[in-house]
C-alpha cells in the first residue's frame, strides 16, 4: 500500500498480464457470519482482508466460534444456532457497517448480554429501522447514546414470529440482509415472513444475499422485492468449502484498463460470468463504449476493441459504484458520454457527482452535471494537463483516475492521499503497475551521487519513502560482489577482473527493507562493515565488473520511480535521469558522522583512522578509469554539512517538485520523437 501524501503515475503506454483481485467485502462479511451460525467447520477461500473483516473476525472469536486464518483462506468452526457462552460481551466494530448490522440481528436473536458499539462514526450511522423490525418481533435492544444509534445493548429475546415481520427497505438494504441472515436461527418449527416497507433500494445487494443463504442451506422464498419467507425448517448447513469472488466493482478497473491500454489484453481472475455481484453487469457497458470482453465462469479477458471508445448514454443504477469507471474512460471517448439515473453518487463517501467533474475538469475534460446525472466530453491528444487529483477519501476515485494515465499527450497524473484505496483494495497501485508498461526510459528517476559517508544512503531511502519510490543502494552491489568473490576464493585483483565479473551478472541479490541477501542468507552486517566498503571500492575499480552489473541497475528502474544512489548514477547508468544531486559533506564531517553511527552499533573505531580510510576510498573512486566519482555536468550540488537529514529531503523534493511545476514532461526522459518540450 502506498502511504504517501500523493503518487505520481508516470504515463503509462500500455498494459498487459493477469491479476486476481481481493475478495468482495460484501460477500466475505456475509460467509463469516454465515459460517459462525452454522454447525461445523466452514473453509473459506479468496477473503477480503480489510478493516471490516478483521472487526467480524474479531467479533466471532469473542463468540467462542473457532477461526484460524492463514493468509486469505479462513477456517471458522460455527456455533450450530447456540451460544456456548454466557458471560457479558462488549464488541468493538470500529466503523464497518457490514459488520454492525448483521451482527446486532444475529445476536438479538441469539440473546444474551452483549454491547455493540464503534468508532465516533458509527455512532451516527442509523440503526433505529433495523432496531424497530427486531423489537417488532422480541428481541430486547436498548440505546446507549442516542435514539436510533449504536452503542446498543442487547439482552435475551421473547420471540414473536407469527406475524410478518415490518422491515424498511427505502434506507439501507443492509437491515434487510441483516434479518434475512439471522431469522433461520427462529425457524425450526414455523415458516417467518418478512415485509418491506417502501420501496427496496439495492436489490443486487439483496440478491447477494439470497445467493449465499442458499449455499448455507436456506431458500428464501421471495414475493417480488415485497416479501419474503423463510421456510419452516429451515436450518443453515455449511457448504464445507466456499470461495470469495473477487469485488467486482474492484474489477471495473482493469476491465476499463483492457479496453483503454494497448497490448496483449487484461485477465481478471476470481471473478466472472457466473458472479452474484451485480457489479458485474460493467462488463457490458464496457462492451457499449468499445471493450472487447470473453469470460468463464470467474475469469476475464479483456482487450482494447474500438478506438477511440465510444460514448455512450446510459442509466447507472444498475452499476452505481462501477460506473464510476465509464466517467474516466469517456475521456478517450470519440464523443460525449452521459451517466444517467446516479442520485446515489451524491450520498456516498463523497459527493461523487462533483468529485467526478471536478476532477476531470482539472485535467482539461469539459463535463456538464445535474442531481442525477453526468456528461463528460472526450479530452482529445494535445489538451491534457497536469493534475493533482484530489481524492475526498473516496477510495473508487483514486482509482478512476489513475487511469488518466494513459493519456495522449504523456502527462504524469498525480493521486493525491493514495492510501485512500485501502478501504476495498490496499495494493491496488502495485497491481496496475504490475500490468503497466511505460515507453523506454519513461521511469523517473532521480539519482543521488557523492563520496563515501556523505548521507546519500539515508537521503536517498528517505526521499523514496516521501514519493513511493523504489529504492537502488548501488554500493550494496559492488559490497556483495567483492563479499561473493572472496568467498568464491577469489582475489579482488584484476587478474580476476573476468571471473568477478561473471559472479557480478548472475548475482543472486535480492534486497528485503534494509536487509542484503545473497543466496537467501542475510549478508548485511558483512557487507556494511568498513571492510566490506574498501573492498567494494577495490571491484568496483574493474571496468568489466561495472559492465556486469549495469543490466541489473536498469532493472530496478520500475514504476512508479526509482531513487538511486551510488558514484555514478548521474553520469552512466541513468545518464537521463530529470533530477541529479551530487551531494557533499567536508571529510571532517563525513569521518564524524561515522564515528558516531559505528560507536552507536557498540563498535569499536578511531576517528582519525575512518577518516583517512574514507579519503583513501575517496581518492580511488575519483581516480579510476570508468566512472570516476565526479558531479554529472547537469547535476545539482547539496553540501549538507550544515543540514539535518530532514532539510536535505525537503531540498530533493523540492528540486523535484519545481521541475514537476515548469516542466511536467521532463519528469520522464522519455519524448516521443517529434514533440515539443
Ligand atoms: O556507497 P557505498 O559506500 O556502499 O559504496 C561502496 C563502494 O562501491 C564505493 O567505495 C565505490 C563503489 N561504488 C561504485 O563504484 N559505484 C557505485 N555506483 C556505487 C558504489
Amino acid at each position: 500500500m502506498y502511504s504517501t501524501a500523493f503518487l505520481d503515475i508516470p504515463p503509462l503506454a500500455g498494459a498487459a498480464g493477469a491479476v486476481t483481485l481481493p475478495g468482495s467485502k460484501s460477500i466475505s462479511n456475509r460467509v463469516l457470519l454465515l459460517s459462525a451460525l452454522c454447525s461445523g467447520t466452514t473453509e473459506i477461500h479468496d477473503l477480503l482482508d480489510s478493516d471490516d473483516t478483521r472487526v467480524m473476525l474479531a467479533a466471532l472469536r469473542q463468540l467462542g466460534c473457532g477461526v484460524q486464518v492463514q493468509g486469505t483462506s479462513v477456517s471458522v468452526t460455527g456455533l450450530g444456532g447456540q451460544l456456548t457462552k454466557s458471560e457479558p460481551i462488549e464488541f468493538f466494530m470500529g466503523n464497518a457497517g457490514t459488520a454492525m448490522r448483521p451482527l446486532t440481528a444475529a445476536l438479538a436473536m441469539l440473546g444474551g448480554d452483549f454491547i455493540l458499539k464503534g468508532v465516533a462514526r458509527m455512532h451516527e450511522r442509523p440503526i433505529g429501522d433495523l432496531v424497530d423490525a427486531l423489537r417488532e418481533l422480541g428481541c430486547r435492544i436498548d440505546y446507549l447514546g442516542n435514539e436510533g444509534f449504536p452503542p446498543l445493548h442487547i439482552g435475551q429475546p421473547d420471540l414473536k414470529l407469527d406475524a410478518p415481520i415490518p422491515v424498511r427497505g427505502d434506507v439501507s438494504s443492509q437491515f434487510l440482509t441483516a434479518l434475512l441472515m439471522a431469522l433461520p436461527l427462529a425457524s425450526q418449527e414455523r415458516s417467518i415472513t418478512i415485509e418491506v416497507v417502501g420501496e427496496l433500494i439495492s436489490k443486487p445487494y439483496i440478491e447477494i444475499t439470497l445467493n449465499l443463504l442458499q449455499r448455507y442451506g436456506i431458500q428464501v422464498e421471495r414475493q417480488g422485492w415485497q416479501r419474503f419467507v423463510i421456510p419452516a425448517g429451515s436450518r443453515y448447513q455449511s457448504p464445507g468449502t466456499i470461495h470469495v469472488e473477487a469485488d467486482a466493482s474492484s474489477a471495473s478497473y482493469f476491465i476499463a484498463l483492457g479496453a483503454i491500454a494497448q497490448g496483449a489484453g487484461i485477465r481478471v481472475q476470481g471473478v466472472g460470468a457466473d458472479s452474484i455481484q451485480g457489479d458485474i453487469r460493467f462488463v457490458d457497458a464496457a462492451q457499449l463504449m468499445g471493450a472487447k470482453v470473453t469470460s468463464g465462469p470467474n475469469w476475464l479477458n479483456i482487450e482494447r476493441g474500438s478506438w477511440p471508445l465510444k460514448g455512450i448514454e446510459l442509466d447507472c443504477n444498475h452499476i452505481p459504484d462501477a460506473a464510476m469507471t465509464l466517467a474516466v474512460m469517456a475521456l478517450y471517448a470519440d464523443g460525449p458520454t452521459t451517466l444517467r439515473n446516479i442520485a446515489s453518487w451524491r450520498v456516498k463517501e463523497t459527493d461523487r457527482i462533483a468529485a467526478m467533474a471536478i476532477e476531470s475538469r482539472k485535467l482539461g475534460a469539459r463535463v456538464e452535471e445535474g442531481p442525477d446525472w453526468i456528461t463528460i466530453h472526450p479530452l482529445p491528444a494535445g489538451q491534457w494537463k497536469a493534475a493533482s487529483i484530489h481524492t475526498y477519501d473516496d477510495h473508487r476515485v483514486a482509482m478512476c483516475f489513475s487511469l488518466a494515465a494513459f493519456n495522449p499527450d504523456e502527462i504524469s497524473v498525480r493521486i493525491e492521499d493514495p492510501k485512500c484505496v485501502a478501504k476495498t483494495f490496499p495494493d491496488y497501485f502495485e497491481a496496475l503497475f504490475g500490468l503497466a508498461t511505460v515507453q523506454p526510459g519513461a521511469i523517473p528517476v532521480i539519482c543521488i551521487d557523492g563520496p563515501t559517508a556523505s548521507g546519500k544512503g539515508t537521503l536517498a531511502s528517505r526521499v523514496a519513502e516521501r514519493l513511493g519510490y523504489h529504492y537502488l543502494d548501488s554500493g550494496a552491489l559492488y559490497r556483495v560482489t567483492a563479499y561473493a568473490a572472496l568467498q568464491a576464493g577469489l582475489s579482488l585483483e584484476p587478474q580476476h577482473e573476468g571471473a568477478i565479473a561473471k559472479l557480478a551478472t548472475t548475482l543472486p541479490v535480492r534486497f528485503a527493507g534494509e536487509q542484503v541477501l545473497l543466496s537467501g542468507v542475510d549478508v548485511t552486517d558483512a557487507i556494511r562493515s568498513e571492510e566490506g566498503g574498501m573492498n567494494a571500492s577495490k571491484v568496483s575499480t574493474l571496468a568489466a565488473v561495472r559492465t556486469a552489473l549495469v543490466a541489473l541497475q536498469h532493472s530496478f528502474a520500475r514504476l512508479p520511480g526509482l531513487l538511486a544512489d551510488g558514484r555514478d548514477m548521474g553520469t552512466v547508468i541513468f545518464a537521463q535521469a530529470p533530477l541529479k544531486v551530487f551531494l557533499t559533506a567536508s571529510a571532517a564531517q563525513r569521518a564524524e558522522r561515522r564515528y558516531k553511527q559505528l560507536i552507536s552499533k557498540g563498535f569499536s573505531a578511531k576517528l582519525d583512522s575512518l577518516r583517512a580510510d574514507l579519503e583513501a576510498r575517496d581518492a580511488r573512486d575519483m581516480s579510476r578509469n570508468v566512472a570516476p566519482l565526479k558531479p554529472a555536468q547537469d547535476a545539482l550540488q547539496l553540501d549538507n554539512s550544515h543540514l539535518s537529514i530532514e532539510q536535505s529531503v525537503d531540498q530533493v523534493l523540492n528540486w523535484w517538485q519545481s521541475k514537476a511545476q515548469t516542466a511536467p514532461f521532463a519528469l520522464h526522459a522519455h519524448r516521443r520523437p517529434g514533440t515539443p518540450t
